[in-house]
């Protein structure tokens, strides 16, 4: 029924009918449905043109002979996904474009206006200078899209392309400081009242202060927030001004998240289906909000903004996952990991919640710092570390780097993994570590359970994330106001 046109038309002429101004929710959801008829739609027709003219793969988990694949396909998700959020400005903006170009006398002008101002001031939508947030998070997208996509033409070498994520969250970072600059963190409850906490807290206070004054010294500006000039105040809850620390942790946020999700890949269906479970853990958050009448404004704005940016995401993004999931039809390129990480960075740092951004990320960081020793060279990291197929059964098994150096830090590393059976390590006949599991997430559930189809082995990895996210989210608003003493929503405990 998918694949009919008629089918599609149909969905289209409802999402179209159902876009109204005033109301951003009801309109994302048509703009999302629109952007998967498009998506969906398109990947088809381009597959052969991204072949010709280079852009293909070959899927090293499939029994011979395996064709090439278009490879990239993320970018028709992305780039349709941007055509969606330039749509979006004039409906979320509606109610404050005055169009008198359309009315006919001075009764209907002056009530129209009167409409509008009402509608401003009595309701809680979507507020004018959100715009500028807006924009910076579609150029800071658009310029991840096509750095990504640089990146998938020319390959470009890990350590250059792991910062190209810094540069695109220029715009949001520069917007950050314009609007709010805010750049205090609230301190746990539990680190002030630890013994020698407050001790703590003073030096790394000093440490911010100075490196702050210094900045301001050198750029003449000054990214503080507090009046009290870095003084610990003594209310509740206490905060701590990181100034332009807070800066570099959000830049490295916008660096971790991209490529965060390129490392957690190698399998169909698991880049697109780890950003669909997060954006569903977002928009979980996001509702927990905007359902709740207690909140700030400033919260409810916050939530809606990140609402806007997921709900399109999630259209075109379940339109490439049906090609992309097991057996894989299209592979979605870097363009897409890019894309999609930043996608949540950007409401992670524009809707302020950059810090629980990252525990919804913990699969993410997990794989990441297991990967360190790989990443970093401190055991070799081959070109690919995806789980290995064998033909023979048609399973994956974890897959294995090689160990030249038979001394040192890599061996001491991979002995200790190996006593907490975080890794699988092969040895030769004088016990000498010859090869070991690659430290990806993936390999060692295979260590662990043995070894499974790759479609088991996807939805198994998905589903472990989603358990983590829904548990991160109960943590955040139920454990979270209590070690911090503080929360802007919080379900009982305070
Ligand atoms: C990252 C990983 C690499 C992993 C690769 C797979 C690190 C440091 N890098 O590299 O270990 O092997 O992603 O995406 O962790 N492919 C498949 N099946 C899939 C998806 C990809 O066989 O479901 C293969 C295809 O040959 C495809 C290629 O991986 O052409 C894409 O790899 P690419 O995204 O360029 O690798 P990286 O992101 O550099
Ligand atoms: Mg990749």
């Amino acid at each position: 029924m998918l694949n009919s046109w008629v089918f599609r038309l149909a969905l289209v002429l409802g999402a179209v009918s159902a876009i109204t101004p005033n109301n951003p929710i009801r309109t994302v959801i048509a703009f999302a449905v629109i952007g998967y008829v498009v998506t969906i739609s398109i990947i088809p027709r381009l597959g052969a043109s991204f072949i010709k003219i280079g852009l293909k793969g070959k899927d090293m988990s499939k029994p011979p002979p395996v064709s090439e694949i278009p490879e990239t396909m993320g970018l028709v998700a992305a780039l349709t996904y941007m055509f969606l959020m330039f749509g979006l400005i004039p409906f979320i903006f509606f109610k404050y474009l005055v169009s008198f170009g359309s009315m006919s006398d001075d009764a209907v002008v002056a009530s129209n206006y009167i409409e509008q101002y009402l509608a401003v001031a009595n309701n809680r939508l979507f507020p004018h200078n959100k715009l500028a947030e807006f924009l910076s998070a579609v150029l800071c997208l658009q310029s991840t899209v096509i750095l990504g996509f640089l990146d998938d033409l020319f390959d470009i070498r890990w350590r250059h392309k792991f910062f190209i994520p810094a540069v695109t969250s220029l715009p949001l970072l520069i917007v950050y400081y314009v609007d709010f600059s805010v750049t205090s963190v609230v301190i746990p409850r539990f680190v002030s009242d630890f013994p020698g906490g407050y001790f703590l807290i003073n030096v790394i206070n000093w440490i911010s202060k100075y490196g702050n004054h210094l900045v301001t010294l050198v750029t003449g500006l000054s990214f503080r927030t507090l009046q009290t000039d870095y003084v610990v105040p003594d209310s509740t809850p206490k905060l701590l001004d990181l100034g332009i620390f807070y800066y570099g942790y959000m830049s490295a946020v916008s660096i971790f998240a991209p490529n965060s999700i390129n490392i957690l890949a190698g399998i169909n269906g698991l880049e697109v289906g780890q950003s669909l479970v997060l954006a569903v853990i977002f928009l979980i958050n996001d509702f927990c909000y905007l359902s709740s009448e207690k909140i700030s404004q400033a919260a409810h704005d916050s939530h809606l903004l990140s609402v806007i940016f997921i709900v399109p995401f999630v259209g075109v993004s379940l339109a490439l996952l049906q090609y992309n999931w097991f057996p894989a039809r299209v592979f979605v390129g870097d363009t897409y990991c890019y894309f999609s990480g930043m996608v949540f960075a950007s409401v992670g740092i524009l809707g302020h919640f950059s810090k629980t951004l990252l525990i919804f990320l913990l699969p993410q960081i997990i794989n990441f710092i297991y990967s360190v020793p790989q990443l970093f060279n401190i055991v070799p990291c081959p070109r690919h570390r995806l789980p290995k197929f064998d033909v023979k059964d048609g399973l994956m098994y974890p897959s294995y780097g090689e160990l030249k150096s038979k001394k040192g830090i890599s061996n001491a590393l991979l002995s200790f993994l190996e006593l907490f059976k975080l890794v699988k390590l092969e040895r030769d006949k004088s016990g000498a570590i010859t090869r070991f599991s690659n430290l990806t997430i993936i390999n060692l559930l295979l260590v662990w359970f043995g070894p499974l189809r790759e479609d088991h082995l996807c939805t198994l990895i998905l589903g472990i994330q989603f358990v983590i996210g829904v548990s991160m989210l109960t943590v955040r608003h139920t454990v979270g106001p209590w070690l911090f003493g503080y929360d802007n929503l919080s379900w009982g405990v305070k």
